[in-house]
C-alpha cells in the first residue's frame, strides 16, 4: 500500500468554521470524487465522470435507535489515503486474473452534536467504479447499537431513464421496468405481477438495486452494494422533486434495521459510471470490494452443468409430492436423467421432491415440514448415488425450506452430513413463502446472516450452494467461492406464469442489473417453447427463439448452468444441443463486444481449459443485425466458427424453434455479421485449428 498525494485538502476559513474539502481522481483520471464537510458539519460527496457531474453533493449519515441519536454533524479529525494495485485470481468466473487498482480515502469523523461518536467513511475509487462504506470503530461511547436508518443520499439531479424493479423487502422476482425517473411507480408496476408468492412493497417511489440509469447525454450509471454482510439489504427511495435517492434499509420483524457491535462496517455503496454500456458489464469493482476467500480448501469447488426433472414439475408432467400419483423424483425417472447427463457430459442431476414433506409445504407456514434427511419411499438414494457415480455424474440435492428457516438452521449439520454420506456435493436451497416463525424479511439482516451461514457451513462440509429466493447478490462469491449462484431475480420458471412471464427484453436488462452482483441460476436451455405439452389448457409460451436460449449460456454467466428442458424436448435437435454440450462454465477471459440495456448484448468468452472462444448475442423484441469484429481471437491463428443462428424465418412469436447451423473458417482480422430474429440470438463456438 502506498500513499498517494493526489488529494487536495482545501481549508476555507470563515471567522469560526472551516469547510474542508478533498478530491481524488481515478488513476485514469476519468472519475473525480469530491468529499466535503460543510461549515454546518454536513458530510457530503459528489462524483463526476469525464467532466460531467454524475452525483451532485449528497449527504451521508445515520439515525441510531439505541443509543437514540443522529449522526449528521461531523468534525473531520483526520484523513488517510493510499493507492493499491494488485492482481488476483478468482477460483472460477469470467476472468482468470482480475486487477484490483484503486485510490483510497478514509475520513475519520466525530459527531459534534449529541453523543460524541466516531465514524469513518472509506472511499475507494477504481477506474471502473466508486465504492464507499461507513465504519464504526471500537470506542467508549458506542459498543452495541441499533440502526434506525442509514441516510445515504445519491442526488443524480436529472430525470434519467431507469431500469428498475419495485422496492420490496421479500422478493426481487419482478419484471424490470424501463421508465424515466419521473415515471417510477412501484405500486402500479407491482400490481401487474400476480405470480410472486410473498411481496412486501415499501412505497410507490422505492426501487431495488442493482439499479441502472441512463442519462440523456449518454452516461450509464449502475448503483448497487458490495459485500452485504451482517446488515440488511438497502433499497432506494426516490425523491422526484430533485431526482435524488435516499437509502432505506430492510427492517427486521419488529421494525429495527440493524443490530451492530463495534467495530462494525456497512456494505460498500457502489456507483459505476461509463459512457459505454459495455464497460458497465465489464466492471470488476463489486468483486474487488469483497474480501478474498478465507477457505483453506477450495478443491471441492467445481463449476458445472446440470440436468434435472425440475422443468417436468413446472410444466405439469410431474410433481414434487408423492401423493397425487405424479411423483417426479422416483428412482426410475432420476436414473433416466443420470443417463442423459452421462451421455452429454453434464456434471450433475438436480433432484427436487426427493424428500418427504411436499404434500404440505406451501402456504401453511409451518415449521418441521421438511427434515432434509428422509427420502420418499420410491426414491432409492443410495442406489442412485452409486449409479450416478458409476456414470461419472453427481446428484444435486434440493433443500426447500418453505420459509421455515429456524427449522433449517437446526437441521443444517445433519442435512450436510447426510449429503456427505451420499456423496452429494451441491445443494440448491429455497426460501419460498414467509420467513417463519418471527416474520423476518428475505432481505433483512437476519436472513442476510442466514445465507452466509449456509455458505460457510456448507463450505466446511465441502458443499457448493445455489440459493433461490435469496437476497440480491453483492459479489460475496469472492469470499465464499462455494456459494456459486443465486436465483434472486425472475428466471425461466416465470415463462410458465400466466400473467407477465418473461418479456423478450428482460434478458437484455438483467446483465446490467441483477447480474452486476453475481451469477444467476437463470436455468436456460429451453428448446420447446409451447408449454401446453402436458396440460392443453396452458396458454403460456417461452418468448425467445431457440438460438437465444443457446446464447444465454454466454450472456447470463453462472458457474452452475442448468440444462433445463426435458430430455425428450432436445431429441431431434441434437445438432443444436451440441452447443450446450460444448459450452464451458468457467472462463479465462471475457470481452463485452456490444451492448445496450433493454435492446441487445454480445459477449465473447475464452475457455479456461482450451484455446477456444465462445460468443453469445441476444436481442429484445426487435430483430437486429450485428456486425462483430473477431479481434478477440489470437492473431495469426485459424479457428473454425460453428454458428448456431436463428433461421431466416425464425421469430419468437411465429416460429421460435427454427435455427440454422453453419461453419466457416475465421481469424482475428475478420468480422462476422449476424441477423438476430425478434427475441432471437446467436451462439458461436470458435474452435482453434492446429
Ligand atoms: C422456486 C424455485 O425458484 C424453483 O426453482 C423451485 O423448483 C421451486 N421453488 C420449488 O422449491
Ligand atoms: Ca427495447
Amino acid at each position: 500500500m502506498t500513499r498517494f498525494i493526489a488529494v487536495v485538502l482545501a481549508l476555507f476559513s470563515s471567522s469560526t468554521v472551516l469547510s474542508q474539502s478533498l478530491s481524488v481522481k481515478s488513476t485514469d483520471s476519468r472519475y473525480l470524487l469530491k468529499v466535503e464537510v460543510t461549515p454546518a458539519g454536513v458530510l457530503q460527496y459528489s462524483l463526476s465522470f469525464l467532466g460531467k457531474q454524475v452525483v451532485q453533493p449528497s449527504a451521508l449519515g445515520f439515525d441510531l435507535e439505541k443509543p437514540k441519536t443522529k449522526l449528521n454533524r461531523f468534525k473531520l479529525e483526520s484523513v488517510d489515503s493510499s493507492y493499491i494495485s494488485q492482481n488476483w485470481a478468482p477460483i472460477w468466473g469470467e476472468y482468470s486474473v482480475i486487477k484490483n487498482e484503486f485510490k483510497e480515502l478514509v475520513l475519520h469523523l466525530k459527531q459534534t452534536s449529541g453523543a460524541s461518536i466516531l465514524v469513518a467513511v472509506r472511499f475507494r475509487l477504481f477506474n471502473d467504479g466508486l465504492g464507499f462504506r461507513y465504519e464504526f470503530p471500537s470506542q467508549t461511547n458506542l459498543s452495541h447499537f441499533v440502526v434506525k436508518e442509514e441516510n445515504t443520499q445519491i442526488v443524480v439531479g436529472k430525470n434519467h431513464t431507469a431500469f428498475w424493479i419495485p422496492g420490496d423487502y421479500d422478493t426481487n422476482e419482478y419484471l424490470y421496468n424501463t421508465t424515466k425517473l419521473s415515471e417510477v411507480h412501484a405500486f402500479a408496476a407491482a400490481k401487474k405481477e400476480k405470480d410472486i408468492a410473498v411481496t412486501s412493497l415499501v412505497s410507490d417511489q422505492t426501487v431495488q438495486t442493482p439499479l441502472l440509469l441512463k442519462s440523456a447525454d449518454g452516461l450509464y450509471i449502475s448503483i448497487h452494494e458490495a459485500a452485504l454482510r451482517n446488515y440488511p439489504a438497502w433499497l432506494l427511495n426516490l425523491n422526484k422533486a430533485n431526482f435524488s435517492f435516499q437509502s432505506t434499509l430492510v427492517p427486521d420483524a419488529v421494525g429495527n434495521k440493524a443490530y451492530l457491535q463495534t467495530p462494525a462496517n456497512t456494505p460498500w455503496r457502489t456507483i459505476l459510471v461509463s459512457n459505454k454500456a459495455t464497460e458497465i458489464l465489464a466492471s470488476t469493482t463489486i468483486l474487488n470490494l469483497n474480501e478474498p476467500t478465507a477457505f483453506e480448501n477450495t478443491s471441492f469447488i467445481k463449476p458445472q452443468k446440470f440436468a434435472g426433472m425440475w422443468w417436468e414439475m413446472h410444466v405439469g408432467k410431474a410433481n414434487w409430492p408423492l401423493a397425487g400419483g405424479k411423483h417426479g423424483a422416483n428412482t426410475e425417472n432420476v436414473k433416466k436423467y443420470i443417463d442423459f447427463a452421462a451421455a452429454h457430459k453434464l456434471d450433475g442431476v438436480l433432484v427436487e421432491g426427493w424428500n418427504q414433506g411436499w404434500e404440505d409445504w406451501f402456504g401453511n407456514w409451518k415449521e418441521n415440514v421438511f427434515d432434509f434427511v428422509s427420502p420418499y419411499p420410491d426414491y432409492d438414494i443410495q442406489y442412485l448415488t452409486k449409479y450416478a457415480q458409476s456414470k461419472g455424474v453427481r446428484l444435486i440435492m434440493h433443500h426447500e425450506t418453505s420459509g421455515a428457516v429456524t427449522n433449517y438452521e437446526r437441521r443444517m449439520d445433519t442435512a450436510y452430513r447426510f449429503m456427505n454420506l451420499n456423496g452429494i456435493n451441491t445443494v440448491k436451497t429455497g426460501y419460498v413463502g414467509k420467513i417463519i416463525p418471527r416474520g423476518e424479511h428475505h432481505d433483512g439482516q437476519w436472513m442476510v446472516n442466514h445465507y452466509e451461514r449456509v455458505a460457510s457451513k456448507a463450505g466446511s462440509y465441502g458443499i457448493m450452494v445455489d440459493a433461490h429466493e435469496s437476497v440480491h447478490p453483492t459479489g460475496l462469491h469472492r469470499t465464499f467461492p462455494n456459494w456459486m449462484a443465486n436465483e434472486a431475480a425472475r428466471g425461466t420458471e416465470f415463462n410458465n406464469a400466466p400473467t407477465l412471464g418473461i418479456t423478450p427484453e428482460h434478458t437484455t436488462i438483467i446483465p446490467f442489473t441483477r447480474l452486476m452482483g453475481g451469477p444467476m441460476d437463470f436455468t436456460p436451455g429451453m428448446f420447446h417453447m409451447k408449454l401446453n405439452q402436458f396440460d392443453p389448457s396452458r396458454k403460456t409460451v417461452i418468448r425467445t427463439t431457440l438460438a437465444k436460449q443457446l446464447a444465454f449460456y454466454i450472456t447470463i454467466y453462472s458457474p452452475l448452468q442448468m440444462v433445463s428442458d426435458l430430455p425428450e424436448n432436445y431429441e431431434g435437435k441434437m445438432d443444436a444441443f451440441q452447443f450446450i454440450e460444448d459450452v464451458p462454465v468457467d472462463w479465462a477471459d471475457t470481452k463485452i463486444l456490444a451492448a445496450e440495456p433493454g435492446d441487445y448484448l454480445a459477449i465473447a468468452r475464452k475457455d479456461k481449459k482450451s484455446e477456444d472462444w465462445y460468443l453469445g448475442a441476444v436481442t429484445d423484441e426487435n430483430k437486429r443485425a450485428l456486425a462483430l469484429s473477431l479481434n478477440f481471437l489470437s492473431p495469426g491463428k485459424k479457428y473454425e466458427a460453428i454458428i448456431y443462428a436463428d433461421a431466416d424465418n425464425a421469430d419468437f412469436e411465429k416460429n421460435p424453434e427454427a435455427y440454422k447451423i453453419s461453419k466457416q473458417m475465421v481469424q482475428s482480422t475478420d468480422q462476422l455479421s449476424f441477423q438476430l430474429a425478434r427475441s432471437g440470438g446467436v451462439a458461436v463456438r470458435f474452435r482453434l485449428m492446429d
